[in-house]
């Protein structure tokens, strides 16, 4: 440890306690994220319980030039959360507190730690949820963090319509709050929406006000498969285009199929298959089903079975949330490459039609699943850690994805962040908004110890 890092856990020892760890373990544990990333040791990990406690760690760090770097649940897919110039890790899962919920204004308050199941736990008997679902059980401060997103996001948005208001301690130790109760605003510069996908890189959140949604009356789902990836990915662009509001549209191909059949113990035919899910009263669900029943069809998209049983849903959706880990198990010991391009909608197939056929001509396994209701895919590619080769050539496919995705308008990341992979894109992407956001980064962080090495830093 160095001898800076070493006076900051002398001095947060006496307020922290056992709440401040230095083992082996613990420090391995906060040494990487979910990505095959490689790992980097912090020199102290704490777990503070309150802002006043975020706020000594910052100003203790700030004193002595040491890197912060903030943690939840550790499922980043991007090497958010990995300290790639050490310092201190500041776990949030202390930080657990569901401060306030007003179902009547649609809101709840919470610490940075909760994690999504948890407020929805906490959530159930007021009829209220929390809509945004990544699968992994994230912290809610990691996912206003990056950004994140998942399966539900066509319907309800993203973290970035779904955070109403922020706290933040910024790297000199200030507290700032951002945003309102209100549904709308129109004054000020939008610095909730600065810190929402900032990855840590400007403040530390300790608390958020999440927007909440009825529960659905109910719920069905139905699952489809088609003859080609084309026909099942043009039979979503045209449910998108007709206006039908699903709740949930996702895509797998056979490659995914085949892994999670394997792996989650279903049956689904092997073939390019849609998932979709439908919110509202009985009577809209039918209607809207059958809506998409018709359009999937006219795509050639076979037995469209929906079914409002509760519990075939939730294994289905379990068995989608997995497909991480069992595209994983179909080759053990490998790691999984992942990408997540996204693209207008109109220019989803021919997008996911390239990334297949790379796929195909190239030496790696890889599948193609996605959120496509927003036109956003991930491509995953097994390889071999210790073949160099392999690296090169997932290296090689996720770049030409991506160049394909900024030609058409699109992004680098549509919901898995920049973390440390990503900013080689960053100026491709935004241009010379680049300097801008480095011109906030050193306004915000002008000694660069917030998750250095990442955003606002490179690229
Ligand atoms: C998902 O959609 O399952 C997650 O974003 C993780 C992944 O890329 O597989
Ligand atoms: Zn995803």
């Amino acid at each position: 440890m160095s001898d800076a890092a070493s006076r900051v856990v002398e001095t947060l020892r006496p307020l922290l306690g056992d709440r401040l760890a230095t083992s082996e373990a613990v420090r391995a544990h906060h040494s990487r994220d979910m990505s095959r990333l490689p790992a980097r040791m912090p020199d102290a990990v704490v777990f503070p319980r309150t802002e006043e406690e975020v706020q000594a760690i910052v100003q203790a760090c700030a004193r002595e030039g040491v890197p912060i770097v903030a943690f939840g649940a550790g499922s980043s897919m991007e090497g958010h959360t990995i300290p790639i110039r050490g310092g201190i890790s500041v776990d949030t899962r202390e930080m657990n507190a569901i401060v306030e919920v007003r179902p009547e204004d649609f809101l709840a308050v919470v610490q940075p730690g909760v994690t999504r199941k948890q407020l929805n736990e906490h959530l159930r008997d007021t009829g209220m949820m929390f809509s945004v679902d990544p699968g992994a059980d994230a912290s809610l401060g990691g996912m206003a963090s990056t950004r994140g997103s998942g399966t539900t996001a066509v319907r309800y948005g993203t973290m970035r319509e779904n955070v109403m208001a922020l706290r933040v301690v910024l790297a000199d130790g200030t507290v700032v709050h951002t945003g309102s109760r209100a549904k709308k605003s129109s004054t000020g510069y939008d610095l909730t929406h600065l810190f929402v996908g900032a990855e840590g890189t400007l403040g530390i959140i300790t608390e958020l006000t999440m927007r909440l949604h009825p529960i659905p009356e109910t719920v069905s789902s139905a699952v489809c498969a088609f003859e080609t990836v084309k026909d099942a990915v043009e039979a979503v662009i045209a449910t998108v285009q007709y206006g039908i509001p699903v709740a949930r549209v996702e895509f797998m191909d056979e490659v995914a199929v085949a892994a999670t059949n394997n792996y989650s113990k279903l049956d689904l035919k092997v073939a390019p298959t849609l998932f979709f899910e439908f919110h509202g009263t009985p009577a809209w669900v039918a209607e809207q089903s059958e809506i998409a029943e018709a359009v999937t069809r006219e795509y050639g998209g076979q037995d469209f079975r929906w079914s409002t049983d509760p519990e075939e849903r939730a294994r289905l959706w379990q068995a989608r949330h997995d497909s991480y880990f069992a595209t994983k198990a179909i080759k053990p010991g490998y790691d999984l490459y992942t990408g997540d391009i996204c693209v207008p909608i109109s220019r989803l197939a021919e997008s996911i039609l390239a990334s297949r056929e790379d796929i195909d001509a190239s030496p790696l396994t890889g599948q193609i699943i996605g959120h496509v209701g927003d036109g956003n895919f991930h491509t995953a590619y097994l390889i071999d850690p210790d073949d160099p080769e392999h690296l090169a050539e997932a290296d090689r496919l996720a770049e030409r994805a991506i160049e394909r995705a900024l030609a058409v308008g699109g992004t680098a990341s549509g919901e898995h962040g920049v973390g440390t992979e990503k900013i080689k894109h960053m100026r491709k992407e935004h241009g010379d908004a680049v300097d801008v956001m480095k011109r906030i980064k050193a306004a915000l962080d002008p000694d660069g110890l917030m998750n250095p090495g990442k955003m606002g830093h490179a690229g």
